[in-house]
């Protein structure tokens, strides 16, 4: 099976990316190489013979054409996206580019491609989304497939407009598609603007350690190598046109979530003295922070048999160690535009 995974040099797609070569699946990777992404993410498979990459922004329709027709791929997993929702406050333009006009211009190339195949019945689109489309949760409950959409950031807005996008192209056309929406990722090869890494990396260089607010906001967390996981078990087994929402299951407060680095880094790195715990600086509020997020993974656990293979805990470990091995990838990034700095404090 050939697939084509759009972010293939980001975050979660190269993990997607490492994990599909591995299986046995041929994949394209097809990028724009913005800030985010980073090709020494895919590098372990850059020279493997099931594996091409191209370079090409989904919002080039042309380009996107020109790759269906080349490559005839069997699955779409769509990744490529604008992601950190501090940026989309300070511009929600390029989310609104990439996430909404990006995704509809893929599914349009796929839509046709697939008719010009004559409307394979095994092809997928797959949509990759966040559980930050549902909105935000009091104390309590969690999102299923049925919470309505309600997302407050420019992000989860753009993300749940793409998400729309799909639905729409499956019910009106009849492409075949899957959705995913996911809780928060951490793992290996994380960008060093979002929370695990900032506070690993603030902690090592004797930084202050910014917690927005009282750090009381609860995300879901999942091991990023996990949600490569779920994602090929939803490719492969999913069911047409049907949502899975994938989760960690490790639901932790954010200043839980420093507190707990910080140990394990007074542990593997001790400081000279005193613990990292003491560079904590609660910082102000993100505006529209949504408080709690949290996924009730029935349908993925009873329909396609998946969870999660690592706890929080041991989550955090592996990822700790990873960044304290992984020096010279996490440093050529940091001067990267708007890296290190305090975003999307509003307008
Ligand atoms: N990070 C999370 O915790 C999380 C959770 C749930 C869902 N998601 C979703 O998973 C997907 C991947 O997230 P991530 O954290 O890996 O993101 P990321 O920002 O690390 O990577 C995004 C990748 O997309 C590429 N890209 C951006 N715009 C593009 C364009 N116009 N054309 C082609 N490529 C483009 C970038 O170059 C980058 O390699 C996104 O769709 C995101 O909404 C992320």
């Amino acid at each position: 099976m050939k697939i084509l995974v759009t972010g293939g040099a980001g975050f979660i797609g190269s993990a997607v990316v490492r994990q599909a070569i591995r299986d046995g699946f041929e994949v394209v990777n097809v990028d724009a190489l913005t800030y985010a992404a980073c090709l020494d993410n895919v590098a372990s498979v850059a020279d493997h013979p099931d594996y091409r990459f191209e370079h090409a922004d989904i919002c080039d329709g042309d380009a996107m054409v020109r790759i269906f027709a080349e490559h005839k791929p069997d699955a779409v997993m769509h990744l490529a996206a604008e992601s950190h929702v501090d940026r989309s406050i300070d511009g929600p333009g390029a989310f609104i580019r990439t996430n909404v006009n990006g995704t509809q211009t893929l599914l349009d190339a796929a839509l046709a491609y697939w008719n010009e195949s004559g409307r394979p019945e095994g092809f997928r689109f797959h949509h990759i989304s966040t559980d930050e489309v549902y909105g935000t949760l009091g104390e309590t409950g969690q999102f299923t497939e049925d919470t309505p959409y309600a997302p407050n950031s420019p992000y989860s807005a753009s993300k749940a407009a793409s998400d729309h996008l799909v639905r729409a192209w499956h019910e009106t056309y009849g492409l075949p598609v899957v959705v995913t929406n996911c809780s928060n990722n951490y793992g290996p090869f994380h960008f060093p603007e979002k929370l695990i890494p900032v506070v690993i990396l603030r902690a090592l260089a004797g930084d202050s350690i910014p917690v927005y607010g009282k750090g009381e906001n609860v995300r879901d967390w999942l091991y990023v190598e996990d949600h490569a996981d779920a994602l090929l078990t939803v490719l492969q087994k999913g069911e047409i046109g049907r949502t899975y929402n994938i989760g960690g299951e490790n639901e932790a407060k954010n200043i839980d979530i420093v507190r707990t680095i910080c140990t394990h880094l007074d542990t593997l790195r001790p400081r000279e003295s005193g613990s990292y715990a003491d560079q904590i600086t609660f910082v102000t509020d993100r505006p529209g922070h949504d408080l709690r997020y949290a996924i009730d993974p029935t349908r993925i656990r009873t329909e396609l048999g998946w969870r999660p293979s690592v706890t929080l805990e041991q989550g955090l470990e592996k990822t700790i160690a990873w960044f304290l091995d992984n020096e010279p990838w996490w440093r050529a990034l940091q001067d990267r535009q708007g890296v290190g700095e305090r975003l999307g404090t509003a307008k």
